[in-house]
This record gives structure tokens, C-alpha cells and sequence, in this order.
């Protein structure tokens, strides 16, 4: 398995490079553990094929970012604190209960949007025009605001997600995150692109 350096600049470009360990990371990153890791073959990328990874490495609060089907998909282990904080954002998100069954499998139409509580996966592009948000897991920060509790702040055209994918009423976004097809193969790995068998 290789592990591979992903850069967010924070739009619609990624950088993926074929060194190990993680190398430089966009400006929004610097105080933001992260790391990359994904396995698919060449063919297998250039055919659109299922990603398997392997998150075992993945610790609470880092995000790992793999390629599939040309997009960044986000993988992020979240902590019980946020998974209890999302309740708190219900009011003033656009659709809190991910009633759009177009952005999410049915089995991750629920509260966290996941098959695990812990484990979240999203296409990392923005519902708006499709730049991709920068992943800003920083309580209260000057430029969010007091009422943020950590999510996904698209630089485009400023709108918001919180750490399930969940868009903000009153931003350009129309719709949460795409919650892409996926599956565990076991505790700690993930196909992403095939649920054949998904809980
Ligand atoms: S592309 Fe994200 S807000 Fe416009």
C-alpha cells in the first residue's frame, strides 16, 4: 500500500503525489492534523473503480482525503464531543434530517450521516458551484463566529457545513455533502464506490 500527500488549496484543485508521508498543506491546514492515504491501482483509477483504504491510522479529528472517480472523498473520524455537538446546529441548517435522499445512500440518511456514528465520508465538492471546502474543525474561530462548532467553510462563495455535511440556511450551498457509496470490508476498511451488501 502507498501512502500519498493530498493539498486542499481550499477550491476545486487537489494535489495528489506519489511520496510517502504527508508533505506541504494549504494555509487554511496549518494547525490541522492530516493525513492521506488510498491504494487504488492505475487501472483501477482510471476506470472509475471502487477505492478500498484502510483508516486504521486514522485518529480522532484528522482527515484523510482519497481519490475517487476524479473527486476527493473525505474520510474523518470524529470524536464523541462532535457527534453529541451536531444537535446543536439542527435549527439553523437548510435540512437537518437529510430528507434530499439524492445526497446520501439510505444508510446514511440518519443523524450523523454515516454507517458508523464516528466514521463520516463525503465527496469533498461543494453543493454550491463546486469548489472544494476547506475542513475548519476549529471551535469559534474570528472569521466563523462564536456559533461555530467546526465544519466545512467553502472559500468560493462562503457557504458552510457542518462536521456531518450538513449545509447552513442562508448560504449560496443548496443541499448538504454527497455522502458517497460505500461499504466496510472490515473494521478498518473501507470500499468507497460499492455497497453491494451496505448496511
Ligand atoms: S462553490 Fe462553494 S459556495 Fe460557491
Amino acid at each position: 500500500m502507498s501512502t500519498d500527500n493530498v493539498v486542499d488549496t481550499g477550491r476545486r484543485r487537489f494535489l495528489v503525489a506519489s511520496t510517502s508521508v504527508v508533505g506541504a498543506i494549504g494555509a487554511g491546514f496549518v494547525a490541522v492534523p492530516f493525513i492521506s492515504s488510498w491504494m487504488p491501482s492505475e487501472r483501477a483509477k482510471n476506470a472509475g473503480a471502487p477505492v478500498e483504504v484502510d483508516i486504521s491510522k486514522l485518529e480522532e479529528g484528522r482527515l484523510l482525503i482519497v481519490e475517487w472517480q476524479s473527486k476527493p472523498v473525505w474520510i474523518l473520524r470524529r470524536s464523541k464531543k462532535t457527534l453529541a455537538d451536531l444537535a446543536k446546529n439542527d435549527d439553523r441548517l437548510r435540512d437537518p434530517d437529510s430528507k434530499n435522499a439524492a445526497q446520501q445512500p439510505p444508510y446514511a440518511q440518519n443523524h450523523y450521516r454515516s454507517i458508523k456514528p464516528e466514521i463520516l465520508v463525503l465527496v469533498g465538492i461543494c453543493t454550491h458551484l463546486g469548489c472544494s471546502p476547506t475542513y475548519r474543525p476549529d471551535i469559534a474561530p474570528a472569521d466563523l463566529g462564536e456559533n461555530w462548532l467546526g465544519g466545512f467553510f467553502c472559500p468560493c462563495h462562503s457557504s458552510r457545513f457542518d462536521l456531518a455535511g450538513r449545509v447552513f440556511q442562508g448560504v449560496p450551498a443548496p443541499s448538504n455533502l454527497v455522502v458517497p457509496p460505500y461499504k466496510y470490508l472490515s473494521d478498518n476498511v473501507i470500499r468507497i464506490g460499492d455497497d453491494k451488501g451496505a448496511a
